[in-house]
């Protein structure tokens, strides 16, 4: 079993894209630039946020985040982001989600430019990637498919089962995965929660793809010998045994599916700082595309 190990990954990652902002800045010309918009204060959103801020820190971005509070008017926010839109010393744009329920994510994400769409959240985006075109990628698919072709796992003509359909993850995995290109070329089957006997398509699966977000709900008898295993889920639980008195799980019953896989992620440690490399990347990607 071989450990795809995201920390390590995502680290080289960083230092690449460090490197490519030491020669701009070597040339003397204007730094990449990512601005984050938060409402509201979700835990977990802070969390995320202040992470890619540290990670634009950290390859020597320009970023700036803008918080508002949680009653924000939908008006005032979408003014905002027409203002970034317009501002041509900003690359990059996200709006970090969830969002108040009285704002609409698809208004919010139909009116960041296509241009700085570095969450590749938009139709225009989301439509270029399912006809193989050149565009930003959603992060954390991005990042599942940098982890799988840095470490040379194979997936043409493989049968891969993605677990979950949200447009975040499941969806764009599904088609990545199914692209004529590498890594893809594998034959997809999408599952969710109607999908009926789920365990007999898992135990067909060369490689699971588990996006559904319920703790260790992927367990051994579910996954074939050999099986590579990509555990996007991450969530918080309550523990007596740490010191914080919460851990984090995937999606996967780590301990019982790892013997039975050639390649696994772990949680955490695995997809999820891919996720943030490859923000960075896009937002590498948005500013040479107005350099
Ligand atoms: N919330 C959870 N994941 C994401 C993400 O990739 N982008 C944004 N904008 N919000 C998120």
């Amino acid at each position: 079993m071989i450990l795809l190990n995201g920390k390590k990954t995502s680290e080289e990652i960083k230092n690449e894209v460090a490197q490519e902002v030491l020669k701009i800045k070597q040339a003397g010309k204007r730094l990449p630039h990512l601005a984050v918009i938060i409402v509201g204060q979700n835990g977990a959103s802070k969390t995320y946020v202040a992470a890619k801020e540290k990670a634009c820190q950290f390859v020597g971005f320009d970023s700036t985040v803008i918080e508002f509070p949680e009653d924000i008017q939908e008006k005032v926010l979408l003014e905002k982001i027409e203002e970034i839109n317009q501002n041509p010393n900003i690359d990059g744009l996200l709006v970090q989600f969830p969002l108040p329920k009285h704002i609409s994510e698809t208004k919010i994400t139909e009116t960041i430019s296509p241009d700085k769409d570095v969450d590749g959240f938009h139709p225009i985006s989301v439509g270029r990637m399912s006809q193989n075109l050149p565009t930003f990628l959603p992060a954390t698919p991005f990042g599942i498919i940098e982890l799988l072709e840095r470490y040379g796992v194979e997936t043409s003509g493989k049968h891969c089962v993605v677990i979950g359909r949200s447009n975040i993850v499941g969806m764009p995995m599904s088609i990545l995965m199914a692209r004529k290109a590498y890594p893809g070329n594998a034959t997809v089957t999408i599952c969710h929660s109607q999908t009926v006997d789920l365990k007999s398509i898992t135990l067909q699966a060369d490689i699971i793809i588990a996006a559904l977000g319920k703790p260790e709900f992927l367990t051994a008898e579910m996954v074939k010998e050999g099986a590579v295993v990509v555990d996007v889920g991450i969530t918080r639980v309550e523990s007596d045994k740490t010191k914080t008195g919460w851990k984090l799980l995937g999606d996967v019953k780590f301990d019982e599916v790892a013997p039975k896989c050639s390649y696994i992620t772990p949680v955490p440690g695995g997809v999820g700082p891919m996720t943030i490399a490859s923000l960075l990347k896009n937002t590498l990607r948005a500013y040479y595309l107005k350099e």
